[in-house]
């Protein structure tokens, strides 16, 4: 079967625009999205084995215990669609037991993307495969020419839903619906309101993983954009904001200092913080509310040890 990689090379110009604009802003902020080098991608799969952040091994846990379930749920699908698939991992287990003719991944990180999508296509020759490395926030709608027809699942596991604000996640679900069409479905994972000193340790792991990925942003800033940030001069700093319902990641500024990016200065402040993450979490009620504005019926719904899949219609 055919294994077809593109690449929509919009994401780099981005960075250097977003991250002046985000540094220029009070509070200053950057996308969480260009955490995703390849050093950040591997950082982040780091996350994923520690102790104290389960949620992905929640989720596969999930899935393979509810496999069945799920599937049956669906009624079958010809076309599963994954935005942010990463390391193409997940998407295994559902092509096992849907078994559909084509996949479409995308994820701003293409070459990692690439590698991983060729090596499903190995795995699964039944399946065409087309991999897409691009920013699906901004051009998802850009992929839709490449689905073959027929019915599509899109699948956004992970809690990668999670990094969004509300608004945008309404906004985002609603693009979704329109990518699957009438006939589509939406299958997908996000973590659930839990004890908050849980959350702490999740993104507070003690390895300091965590630390070195969100201190990694400042090292692709000055790796990419010929920044000088002195990341000894920043510290890893996540709490989890009741009243906003997510985990909030920040870099405290060590001490006042100035940064040059692309030849403009910024000054930080002693105390100040580049805000970097927000992890939202959820009730099922809660989400499947937001889910229903942006035009899909509730048809099923999993829940593991404070994690959550839904199955949209
Ligand atoms: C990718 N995303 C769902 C992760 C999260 O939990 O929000 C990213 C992450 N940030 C810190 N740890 C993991």
């Amino acid at each position: 079967m055919p294994f077809c990689y593109l690449n929509f090379p919009s994401a780099r110009d981005d960075l250097l625009a977003d991250v002046l604009a985000g540094l220029a802003a009070c509070p200053k902020s950057i996308p969480p999205k260009y955490f995703y080098d390849e050093a950040g991608c591997q950082l982040f799969e780091a996350i994923c084995r520690q102790p104290e952040y389960a949620l992905c091994r929640i989720e596969q846990a999930l899935m393979a215990s509810r496999l069945g379930d799920i599937a049956a749920a669906t009624g079958g699908v010809d076309c599963i669609v994954e935005p942010g698939a990463g390391d193409c991992m997940k998407v295994r287990r559902l092509l096992e037991v849907l078994r559909p003719s084509q996949l479409v991944v995308m994820d701003i990180a293409g070459n990692a993307l690439a590698t991983a999508a060729e090596k499903l296509a190995v795995d699964y020759p039944g399946v065409a495969i087309t991999a897409i490395g691009m920013d699906f926030v901004h051009d998802l709608e850009a992929a839709a020419p490449h689905f073959s027809s027929g019915r599509r699942l899109v699948y956004y596991p992970g809690s990668s839903i999670g990094n969004f604000s509300p608004a945008e996640v309404a906004g985002l679900l609603a693009r979704f619906r329109k990518l699957a069409g009438d006939n589509g479905l939406l299958l997908i994972g996000f973590d659930l309101k839990k004890d908050p000193e849980l959350l702490h340790r999740a993104y507070n792991d003690a390895a300091g993983v965590t630390a070195a990925f969100n201190l990694n942003l400042l090292a692709r800033l000055n790796r990419e954009l010929g920044a000088d940030f002195d990341l000894s001069r920043f510290r890893h700093y996540a709490f989890y904001n009741p009243v906003e319902g997510r985990i909030e990641m920040h870099l405290v500024s060590l001490e006042d200092q100035l940064v040059h990016v692309s030849g403009k200065g910024f000054q930080f402040n002693s105390g100040e913080t580049l805000h970097t993450e927000n992890s939202y979490k959820f009730r099922c009620d809660e989400f499947s509310k937001i889910a229903k504005t942006a035009g899909w019926d509730l048809s099923g719904e999993w829940e593991k040890d404070g994690f959550g899949v839904q199955l949209y219609a």
